[in-house]
């Protein structure tokens, strides 16, 4: 697909101020973005992040991930109880006690050990976990799979908290690389083996695979088409859609990939992406395990100073939408396949933001970021009988991302918006 020119400059405009944002709370990133200048463009934006692996340089000691010892994998005892999930990273985190094998952890639990095991920038872990901790746990710990009596539903919240896999249009989505859309099979954390195989014949050459962000952006797009081609409920939420589908994508180059001097910021061959998809076999022959998920032998993280931050992530998300930019319209199928409709972000905002400023600027971020503080009162309402400790936590995590970037007051969020779409029934975010 090709893309206009006046995308692509409103891209770069957006990037260059993007890039440039200082982060109060999360002063990790700070550091990290501080140097920017204003006038980059998308691609320039990309490089220096791009950069930066080699810049920092490979440090083969403090990029090992150890697999032994303490950290040996450790199959999970599904059936007694312990949990795993739609994410393949956390459950990994958890088979090699990076994280409690029961998959179940804290907060801060999740923000340390996805940044020791895979460098997720501080700022990044800690906005995803704080959301799960609200959205499917009890505030301060939730499940990387379904509901667990390691997460009761008691003190003060109104239900059992439901874990990851059961956050369906709050934080798990439609499309998503491996894993089925939920309305279509049931479940959305089994992973579907033809999607894989989809994914791993994409790079059939064992000696030259590499499964970069051109590979998954064109597998994300072939994707995204064949849920609306697929599954009748399929929807794209302001959330879920626009920001952790992609997230689904890049995080698998970003942190799968393994990083040396020569690829600073990583090579993905086909066993490092079968260990940590819990696949084995060659093309003909793949099978899935179960919460099998392994780290590989001998593999390297992101270089220390070149973790995935929130600003890194904005690129590749922009990036990929001025490729597609149909992965940034909001909507869904209305009951029958092939029926996707968008909705109006005109309309949705009551227009303060419409389809062709959301390219400008912050404005993407600001609408999604916004979106979330104007969902999450209500959207928690529903799941503690005092919300606002809560909800001060989340607040104040979504404001430390937006505050730089001067957002357009969203004051009004038309959910009604999105009644046509049967797929979106529940609360969406
Ligand atoms: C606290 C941090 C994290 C949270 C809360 C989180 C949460 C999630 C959720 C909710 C999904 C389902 C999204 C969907 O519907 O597609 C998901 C998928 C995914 N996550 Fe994570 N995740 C985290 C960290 C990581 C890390 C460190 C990795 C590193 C590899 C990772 C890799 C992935 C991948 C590749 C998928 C897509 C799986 C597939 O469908 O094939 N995540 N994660
Ligand atoms: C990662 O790269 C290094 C350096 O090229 C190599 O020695 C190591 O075997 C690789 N690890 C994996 C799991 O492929």
């Amino acid at each position: 697909m090709k893309y206009s020119t006046a995308i692509l400059s409103a891209l770069a405009l957006c990037i260059s101020e993007v890039v440039a944002y200082p982060s109060a709370a999360f002063e990790y990133a700070a550091k990290a973005e501080r140097d920017a200048s204003t006038q980059e463009s998308l691609e320039a934006a990309m490089r220096k992040h791009q950069n930066k692996g080699r810049a920092v340089g490979f440090d083969p000691t403090a990029q090992y991930v150890s697999n032994q010892g303490k950290y040996a994998f450790k199959a999970p005892n599904l059936a007694g109880g312990d949990q795993r999930g739609p994410c393949p990273g956390l459950n990994a985190m958890a088979n090699h006690g990076y994280l409690p094998s029961n998959g179940v952890a804290t907060i801060q639990q999740f923000i340390d050990s996805t940044l020791k095991v895979f460098g997720m920038g501080k700022d990044l872990g800690g906005f995803l976990s704080i959301y799960g901790a609200l959205i499917d746990g009890d505030g301060t710990k939730w499940s990387i799979g379904g509901p667990t009596p390691y997460v009761p539903g008691l003190l003060g919240l109104l239900g059992t908290p439901q874990g990851i896999s059961g956050s369906h249009n709050k934080y798990e989505g439609d499309a998503s690389p491996t894993r089925p859309d939920l309305y279509q099979y049931g479940n959305d954390y089994k992973v579907i083996v033809p999607q894989f195989k989809q994914l791993y014949d994409m790079q059939p050459n064992a000696a030259t695979a590499n499964y970069d962000l051109d590979v998954l952006t064109d597998f994300r797009a072939s994707r995204f088409q064949q849920s609306i081609d697929n599954n009748p409920y399929f929807f794209n939420g302001p959330f879920s859609g626009v920001l952790v589908q992609p997230a689904a994508y890049t995080f698998i180059f970003r942190f799968m990939g393994n990083k040396s001097a020569e690829y600073p910021e990583g090579r993905l061959n086909q066993e490092v992406l079968k260990s940590f998809f819990s696949i084995t076999g060659d093309s003909n022959n793949l099978k899935w395990t179960e919460g099998n998920e392994k780290i590989p032998n001998n593999w390297y993280k992101r270089a220390i100073g070149d973790e995935y931050t929130i600003p890194f992530f904005l690129t590749d998300v922009l990036a990929a939408a001025a490729q597609h930019p149909e992965f940034l319209s909001i909507g869904g199928n209305t009951g029958t396949t092939n029926s996707f409709t968008g909705v109006d972000i005109t309309d949705l905002t009551d227009g303060v933001f419409n389809g062709a400023t959301l390219l400008k600027g912050n404005n993407l971020a600001c609408f999604v970021f916004q979106n979330l503080q104007n969902a999450v009162p209500d959207l928690i309402k529903g799941l503690f009988l005092n919300p606002s400790g809560p909800l001060g936590q989340l607040t104040s995590a979504i404001s430390s991302v937006t505050a730089p970037f001067v957002c357009p007051n969203l004051a009004k969020f038309d959910r009604s918006q999105f009644d046509k779409f049967p797929g979106s029934k529940g609360f969406v975010a």
